[in-house]
């Protein structure tokens, strides 16, 4: 068994980010560079979150203040036939983590996770305070993340429990920041459009699948925001304003790539739609993946007024300005 006592830890200093090499994690290393606290971040190969000894002897080596996770079991499909391995990296080594930063004095975790939580319950966006799943409803990788979301809540509550350790101003605190369709530099739906909307002259994309894309580069912001703060501890769902359908997220990178003289040889006409039960994937999808931020844009409001969530479309085109054709086919 791991273990677990990090009672004796005292004043820790660093902030520690794991997924150092995911779509955050990267934006993480150039935003983290500003902040006066030493920032250590970790790939697999520093720390593989599927071993529980090796996480808790690498909380044990560093004594972070704050704990960035931006590293998650992110291959949906794949999930399917990897539960084991995915409940490991999603939710038994954010347990650790929260199990460490409850003893930290002022301690900070943030997390990320993931509209696939949710099981189709709503036809609105969904609020902070609607109910995730039912589990029975929600892939893998979704039932991986939400149990992740439930042992940090489970340790933070304890903490509650017992806070005769902790001298209650300085309690520490939790936030887990719910996201939807991320884009940054790695594999994702845009890139993957525009790789093939410049080798292809038809396309076919899913339209019953509603939910908005979020920018990496944003994610890490509010991740850089939150861990210098006093704000409240809690589950924040992070995702820009608006809301779209994979198939019209396609015309849409279509229309902007060619108004930026990208080589697109794929027209609009020839991007037909499709049904999710059609594309015959092998883990389940929310058709609604909408959540509502005004909980996030609230704290926002107060803590950093002009991060606030902004429109997809904006950060969208500032993504596909900031590539070239040949930098995004390069990474096919
Ligand atoms: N991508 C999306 O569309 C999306 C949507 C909703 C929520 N989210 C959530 O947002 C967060 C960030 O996502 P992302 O898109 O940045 O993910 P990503 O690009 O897939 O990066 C995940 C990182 O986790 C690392 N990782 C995986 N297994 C590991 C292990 N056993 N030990 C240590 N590190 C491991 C990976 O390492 P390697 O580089 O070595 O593979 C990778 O760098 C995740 O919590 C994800 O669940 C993502």
């Amino acid at each position: 068994m791991p273990d677990h006592s990090f009672q004796h830890l005292s004043h820790s200093r660093p902030i520690l980010v794991f997924g150092r090499d995911g779509q955050v994690g990267k934006v993480l290393q150039v935003g983290l560079q500003s902040v006066r606290q030493p920032v250590i971040f970790l790939g697999r190969s520093d720390c593989d979150l599927s071993n529980q000894n090796e996480l808790v002897k690498v909380l044990h080596k560093y004594r972070p203040q704050c704990i960035i996770n931006a590293a998650a079991y992110t291959s949906v499909d794949v999930a399917e036939s990897e539960s084991e391995l995915a409940f490991a990296i999603n939710a038994k080594a954010p347990h650790v983590m929260a199990q460490y930063i409850v003893h930290v004095p002022d301690g900070v975790l943030i997390h990320y996770s993931t509209d696939y939580v949710f099981g189709d319950t709503q036809q609105r966006s969904y609020l902070e305070t609607d109910p995730a799943g039912p589990v029975d409803q929600l892939s893998i990788y979704g039932q991986s993340k939400l149990a992740g979301e439930e042992l940090i809540q489970k340790a933070f509550l304890l903490q509650q429990h017992s806070s005769q350790e902790v001298d209650l101003n300085s309690l520490s605190r939790y936030f887990i920041l719910r996201t939807s369709w991320v884009y940054g530099d790695g594999d994702n739906f845009i890139r993957t459009i525009l790789q093939r909307a410049m080798k292809l002259e038809v396309l076919q994309v899913v339209a019953d699948q509603f939910g908005v894309p979020t920018s990496a580069a944003w994610l890490a912001e509010l991740a850089e925001i939150l861990c210098l703060s006093k704000a409240e501890s809690g589950i924040y769902h992070a995702v820009p304003d608006g809301e779209i359908s994979w198939h019209e997220l396609t015309l849409f990178l279509i229309n902007e790539a060619s108004l930026m003289g990208w080589p697109i040889k794929v027209s609009v006409k020839n991007v037909s739609s499709m049904q999710t039960k059609d594309a015959l994937l092998k883990a389940r999808r929310p058709y609604n993946s909408r959540m509502n931020n005004a909980k996030l844009k609230q704290l926002l409001s107060i803590l950093a007024p002009s991060k606030t969530c902004p429109a997809w479309q904006d950060q969208v085109k500032s993504y596909i300005a900031a590539y070239t054709p040949t930098t995004i086919a390069a990474n096919d």
